[in-house]
C-alpha cells in the first residue's frame, strides 16, 4: 500500500525514530511491515553478515554494491512486494538510496552505473516515500562512540572524508527525487524529530 524507507548516517537516530513512528501508525490502526536493509529475510541476512563482517577487509567496492543488490532482492521478492500487495504500509531501514550514496557516490562507483544494477535487482521498485534523517557526520560519528552497546560495522569505520560524502550524496539525491524525499533535521531532539516524521508520514497518506 505504502512503501516508506528510512536513510540517514551512522548516528541519526534512525533506529529509535522507526520503531516509535511503527508503533504510532499501528496504534493508528495502520497494517505496518517493519524491516531493513541489508537483510529482513533468512538468506538477506546472510548476506549483511558477509557484507558488514570487520574482517573482510578485501572487499571490492563492486563486490560490495553487488551484494547489497543481490540483498534487496531476495528482500523484495520474499518480504516487501508480497506485504505491499497484502495492503500494508512497509518501513525500511535504508533501502536503494544507501546504495546510492554510499557506493555510487562516497565510494565513487558513480550513482548511474549503480541505478543499472539496482534497476536489475528490483525491475523499478522506488520507495513512495523517503525520510531522510539528514545531520552533520561528525555528529553521528560522536553519538555511536558514546553508545558502547551499538555494533560497530566495517562501514562505521570509514573516515570522515567518507561520511562527508555520505551525507552529500544524499543531499544531491533529495534534489534529484523532490516528490519522494522528505528532508528531517536530525539534529533537533528527538522528539522533535519523532514528530516531524509522523506528520510527513500521514501528509503522505492523506491524513
Ligand atoms: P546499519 O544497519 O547499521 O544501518 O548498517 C548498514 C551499513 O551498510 C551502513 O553503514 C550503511 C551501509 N549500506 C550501504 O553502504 N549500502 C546499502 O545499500 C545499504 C542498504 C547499507
Amino acid at each position: 500500500m505504502l512503501f516508506i524507507t528510512f536513510e540517514g548516517p551512522e548516528g541519526s537516530g534512525k533506529s529509535s525514530v522507526i520503531k516509535e513512528i511503527t508503533s504510532r501508525l499501528q496504534n493508528d490502526g495502520y497494517q505496518v511491515v517493519l524491516t531493513r536493509e541489508p537483510g529482513g529475510t533468512p538468506i538477506s541476512e546472510q548476506i549483511r553478515n558477509v557484507i558488514l563482517d570487520s574482517k573482510n577487509t578485501m572487499m571490492d567496492a563492486r563486490t560490495e554494491a553487488l551484494l547489497y543488490a543481490a540483498s534487496r532482492r531476495q528482500h523484495l521478492v520474499e518480504k516487501i512486494w508480497p506485504s505491499l500487495k497484502e495492503g500494508k504500509i512497509v518501513i525500511c531501514d535504508r533501502y536503494l538510496d544507501s546504495s546510492l550514496a554510499y557506493q555510487g557516490y562516497a565510494r565513487g562507483l558513480g550513482v548511474e552505473e549503480i541505478l543499472k544494477v539496482n534497476s536489475y535487482a528490483t525491475e523499478g521498485t522506488f520507495p513512495d516515500l523517503t525520510l531522510l534523517l539528514d545531520l552533520d557526520p561528525q555528529v553521528g560519528l560522536d553519538r555511536i562512540a558514546s553508545n558502547s552497546g551499538r555494533e560497530v560495522n566495517r562501514l562505521d569505520k570509514e573516515k570522515l572524508s567518507f561520511h562527508l560524502l555520505v551525507r552529500e550524496g544524499y543531499l544531491k539525491l533529495s534534489e534529484r527525487y523532490k516528490d519522494r524525499y522528505q528532508v528531517i533535521d536530525a539534529s533537533s531532539p528527538l522528539e522533535k524529530v519523532i514528530e516531524d516524521t509522523y506528520l510527513a508520514i500521514k501528509k503522505r497518506l492523506g491524513k
